[in-house]
């Protein structure tokens, strides 16, 4: 296994691996100004399995777009991965080089799973490093085994069930070999089986070592992370509702 591979790609990492505060986020339509996000103070250490919470509307996404460096705060400071990415109204890192951060430090799971019909399991995982005009089968195929469907090597995605297609999101997102892993609503497609099934997964990639950070407005799910963050609205809510 692969076991190995995890614990160790993620022991290269030190105390906090993404810390946010005051973090603000406001989009632009026009005239119109939306506040996704206010005054967020979060730090996400080594080893953490978090959870934000929250309905509709709240804000998960946008948090995770601005942890996994895909977009960039309107205010307050940021750093992932020990780069300071905006501080106060600065962006410090270039969209270059936050790129590369994301690449190198970053793992995307989304509720959707971006899956591409025309290629196999085995290729699709494979995605992310051809983008960086890599190949690494063999890796592909250990995390592929990892993620219970080594059995399904060489299935497209039309061949493939909905829990085993978010597992071979799972692994595509492992093949860069992230130290933090973005869930957002990674379970909202499937049934409470597959998705008690994908948690579990989701558990033992920690217990690896692997940071994950998983939005959802699925309470139950929620009541069996530690670090549940709620956000309501743009802002952290005190306490549980
Ligand atoms: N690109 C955008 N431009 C303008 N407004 C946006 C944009 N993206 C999100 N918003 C708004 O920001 C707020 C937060 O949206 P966000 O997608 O982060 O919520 P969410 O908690 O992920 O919701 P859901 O559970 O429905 O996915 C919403 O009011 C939304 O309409
Ligand atoms: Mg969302």
């Amino acid at each position: 296994m692969t076991k190995t591979t995890v614990t160790q790609q993620s022991q290269t990492i030190q105390g906090r691996v993404a810390t946010a505060a005051g973090l603000g986020k406001v989009y632009r339509r026009g005239p119109e100004e939306i506040h996704a996000l206010r005054d967020i103070d979060l730090s996400f250490e080594t080893g953490g399995f978090y959870c934000v919470l929250g309905p509709s509307g709240a804000g998960k996404t946008t948090l995770l777009n601005l942890l996994g460096v895909m977009d960039v705060p309107t205010s307050g400071s940021l750093t992932v991965a020990g780069q300071i990415v905006a501080d106060g109204e600065k962006v410090r890192l270039a969209e270059g080089k936050r790129d590369r951060l994301r690449l190198e430090n970053i793992g995307f799971i989304f509720i959707e799973f971006f899956l591409i019909p025309t290629l196999t399991a085995v290729e699709n995982v494979q995605m992310p490093l051809l983008w960086a005009g890599k190949e690494d089968r063999a890796y592909a195929v250990e995390l592929l085994e990892r993620v219970g469907l080594g059995h399904r090597l060489t299935h497209r995605p039309a061949e493939m069930s909905g829990g085993e297609m978010q597992r071979v999101a799972i692994a595509r997102a492992l093949i860069n070999r992230p130290k933090l892993l973005l869930a957002d609503e990674p379970t909202g497609n499937v049934d409470t089986r597959t998705r008690d099934s994908i948690f579990e997964l989701f558990r033992e990639l920690n217990d690896d070592g692997l940071v994950i950070v998983l939005a959802t407005h699925d309470q139950e799910l929620a009541g069996r992370i530690d670090r549940v963050t709620h956000l309501r609205d743009g802002r952290l809510a005190k306490g549980k509702e």
